[in-house]
């Protein structure tokens, strides 16, 4: 008797703690907490070798992006996920930055540009395709293209199949097949899966200003299949996927409808807006659509880790974008970042970007969230992997920018949990434990 009431006692207790920090959401059936979802997918991480001169895949923000110039091989880290397409598996990396999920459909023809000269063998890096006919049959008159900053395209047509992930099935989902492109991948992915808003189909592409069209993500919720959010866990592990000797808390998810099981600092969540493409005044838009995952962190903190760290409390919009390997910052703010390092960073014009020796002391970096900083973790400030030829000079996670659109990547993703909420139109982030 005292036995049982006191493990019910503890078993309060225990759930109480785990939903301590929780924050609530409205949901059509009232407020809820964020819960861990069975649709959390694994997904693999992988990292192209530092000496290859290739670019990661596509992202609408390598197009928008204000960069330095020269950006080889920048965004070298993406996360792969495998589509179930009608019946065939298709490996596509997950960007937060677009809205269009596309593949190669075979056959499929790979250009090179007239720069490399006559001699070069055009190779796309791209996996196997999609094979045959989509089942709900093709888009007549609508092209599909896409132009990416770093000069590669995709071009092709629409189709309609049925796209499943984590068990959860997009019927007679519109997505774009394609037959025409300039590529540099390195084998492991055909295509990508968008998880932005449908207002990002409507631009770009050979025919401006098309109607947008529901992407995988939001013709899942509206047909109920999922509560209308999804969230992300990036790991900064490379790792194969589900079951391949990495525990849990190493692996990185696509968690549809809910939370991924890894573990958070529960007192660590915050909450905060998502904004309107309009506020990004680099992008000149007019209208308040939502479009990208667009946030206006509170400040940021910086500083080395033995004087008081630094506030700063302008605010600036910036994308959270996992299909971004680095962060780009405000150029006054990373500069004071750099000079943090000790010895403090610099510019390697064979790279065009900043470093810092490999044994640098790494400072603090965070992002403030409501009551909550959000640290870089020194492994993501000074990537050991990504080495400049000597060797000794290893790649700083976050670059500078002159102007918008600023972005969060994949080096800043990998110390929280991020709640893409839809129907509340705001994010939840909550830091991770050390994993
Ligand atoms: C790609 O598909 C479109 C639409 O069917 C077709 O007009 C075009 O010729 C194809 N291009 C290639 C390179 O196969
Ligand atoms: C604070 O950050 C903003 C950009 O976020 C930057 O423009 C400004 O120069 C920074 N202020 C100081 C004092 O470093
Ligand atoms: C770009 O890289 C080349 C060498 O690859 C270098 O000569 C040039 O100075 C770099 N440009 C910039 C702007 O850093
Ligand atoms: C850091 O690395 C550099 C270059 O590899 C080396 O010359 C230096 O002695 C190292 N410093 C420390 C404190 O280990």
């Amino acid at each position: 008797m005292k036995r049982s009431v006191l493990s019910i006692l503890s078993l309060t207790t225990w759930a109480s703690t785990a939903d301590a920090g929780r924050l609530w959401r409205a949901t059509r059936h009232g407020l809820v907490p964020d819960a861990v979802t069975p649709n959390a997918v694994p997904m693999r991480r992988h990292e192209l070798k530092p000496t290859s001169a290739q670019t990661g895949p596509g992202s609408l923000h390598k197009r928008a992006a204000n960069r330095p110039a020269n950006l080889t091989n920048v965004h070298d880290v993406y996360y792969i996920i495998d589509l179930e397409v009608g019946n065939q598996i298709i490996p596509v990396s997950i960007d937060t930055g677009s809205s269009d999920t596309w593949f190669v459909k075979e056959p499929y023809e790979c250009v090179s540009f007239w720069w490399q000269g006559p001699n070069v063998k055009p190779d796309c890096g791209l996996g196997a395709g999609f094979q045959g006919n989509p089942s709900g049959g093709v888009i007549d008159n609508i092209p599909f293209g896409r132009a990416y900053m770093d000069g590669t395209f995709v071009e092709g047509y629409y189709g309609y199949e049925d796209i499943t992930i984590g068990g959860i099935t997009a019927s007679h989902q519109r997505i774009a097949l394609v037959n025409y492109t300039y590529w540099s991948g390195d084998g492991r992915t055909s295509g990508l899966l968008g998880l932005a808003y449908p207002y990002m189909t409507s631009l770009d592409g050979p025919l401006q200003n098309q109607p947008p069209y529901d992407p995988v993500f939001t013709t899942m919720w509206k047909d109920e299949l999922i509560d209308p959010l999804f969230s992300i866990a990036l790991s900064r592990h490379e790792n194969q996927g589900a079951g391949e000797g990495t525990g849990i808390q190493e692996q990185s998810y696509l968690a549809l409808g809910g939370l991924p099981p890894v573990e958070v600092d529960e007192a660590s969540w915050e909450r905060t807006p998502i904004l309107g493409v309009n506020a990004i005044p680099e992008w000149g838009f007019e209208e308040k659509d939502l479009g990208l995952y667009i946030i206006k962190p509170d400040g940021w903190v910086y500083g080395k880790e033995s004087v008081p760290l630094v506030v700063n409390n302008t605010q600036v919009p910036v994308l959270i974008d996992a299909g971004a390997t680095l962060s780009l910052l405000p150029r006054h703010l990373v500069q004071n970042l750099y000079a943090a390092f000790d010895p403090p960073a610099k510019y390697l014009s064979t790279n065009g970007l900043f470093f810092a020796l490999c044994n640098a002391t790494v400072p603090k970096f965070g992002v403030i969230i409501g009551k909550n900083t959000f640290y870089f973790s020194p492994d993501d400030l000074l990537r050991q992997t990504a080495r400049d030829p000597s060797g000794e000079y290893c790649r700083i996670g976050v670059t500078d920018v002159s102007g918008g659109p600023y972005v969060l990547g994949v080096s800043w993703m990998t110390n929280v949990v991020a709640v893409f909420d839809i129907e509340n139109t705001e994010m939840r982030f909550a830091s991770r434990t050390k994993y």
